[in-house]
């Protein structure tokens, strides 16, 4: 009797050791430098679920949003260094690496953002995801946030408003020439040092859309919001080659699907979120929301398009045609 007691203890030992070897699921690193409360954060959130759902016993998706793992100067490098492997950077932070996405930042293109989505859907659009893989880098899928606004400590409402004044830009030289265009004076520094610069009165002003300036709070910090809508914020979903082509093709295409539907699903609220956000700004009092006139908006046109030509060739006009003929 004993020794069947023990021959039966060896084997639930066994078999309990065998279940103890089953591989404990790789981890998948998806690092933003915004809020949750956003479009991307949300987007972000929702790939981890699905993939908790689908494949949860082979993958965690692990979320760090807020520039808390990597601000965006070192985010593309943590990716091609295998530190991170999904991020999801503005499109105007890809100079680096091609000069095709530049088409994104040129000012008063897209009329409004089913404009912007006709292109990204487009042929000319989708051959842009490409464009960084000589740099080891995957596009894979355009993620919208919004329309940019201007906001700064005193009233912008015609273009001379903004001259010597100094407005935080993203790492875009089309940015910086859009500025200069105005007599302002463009400065690139990373997302997590915007609210410090303003709130110290290091800068005069940045653009950004609705739900980062309201999630962020730079409204409590600039008191005037021109909805100048003058340019578009969205995001390229980007993976490295090295760790999407090691994955199993069945394990790609389920979280190939679930990052389809997460992009979906951030796409489907974005113009929501910006609305209430824009909302939530109006409610609070701490900004003026400036809405221009025809002629004065049309005075920033004229004033910022000319940047168009300066890039024409490293874009390719061809690229800056179809962008414009979305507009329809
Ligand atoms: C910015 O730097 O202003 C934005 O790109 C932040 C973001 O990711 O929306």
């Amino acid at each position: 009797m004993k020794k069947l007691t023990t021959m039966f203890s060896v084997l639930a030992l066994c078999a309990g050791m065998s279940a103890g070897v089953q591989a404990a699921p790789d981890t998948i690193k998806f690092s933003h430098v915004v809020a949750e409360n956003t479009p991307k954060g949300q987007m972000a959130l929702k790939f981890r679920d699905l993939v908790a759902e689908r494949i949860g016993d082979k993958y965690v998706v692990e979320v760090y949003p807020n520039s808390q793992l990597f601000g965006d100067g070192k985010e593309m490098e943590a990716l091609l260094l295998g530190d991170v492997q999904f991020i999801a950077p503005s499109l105007s932070k890809f100079s680096k690496y091609t000069k095709k996405l530049q088409v994104y930042d040129l000012p008063f293109l897209f009329e409004d953002m089913e404009a912007v989505d006709r292109f990204q859907q487009s042929p000319s659009g989708q051959a842009l995801l490409s464009s960084v893989n000589s740099k080891g880098l995957i596009g894979l899928g355009y993620l919208h946030n919004g329309l940019k606004q201007l906001s700064a400590n005193d009233p912008l409402r015609v273009p001379a408003d903004a001259d010597g004044k100094k407005f935080r830009i993203m790492s875009s030289d089309v940015l910086a020439a859009q500025f200069e265009a105005v007599e302002a004076v463009p400065l690139k520094k990373p997302f997590s040092e915007v609210f410090t610069l303003l709130q110290t009165r290091a800068i005069d002003g940045q653009e950004n859309t609705w739900s980062n300036i309201y999630s962020k709070k730079f409204f409590e910090v600039q008191p005037y919001i021109t909805e100048s809508n003058h340019g578009v914020l969205d995001y390229m979903v980007t993976t490295s080659m090295e760790f999407w082509n090691d994955l199993p093709d069945d394990d790609r295409a389920v979280l190939k699907k679930a990052l389809d539907e997460a992009v979906a699903h951030g796409n489907a609220i974005a113009n929501d979120k910006a609305m209430k956000d824009r909302q939530n700004i109006l409610d609070s009092g701490r900004s003026e929301i400036i809405t221009l006139t025809d002629a004065e908006r049309q005075q920033w046109v004229e004033v910022m398009k000319p940047v168009w030509d300066q890039f024409q060739d490293e874009i390719g006009p061809e690229v800056i045609e179809a962008a414009v003929a979305s507009n329809q």
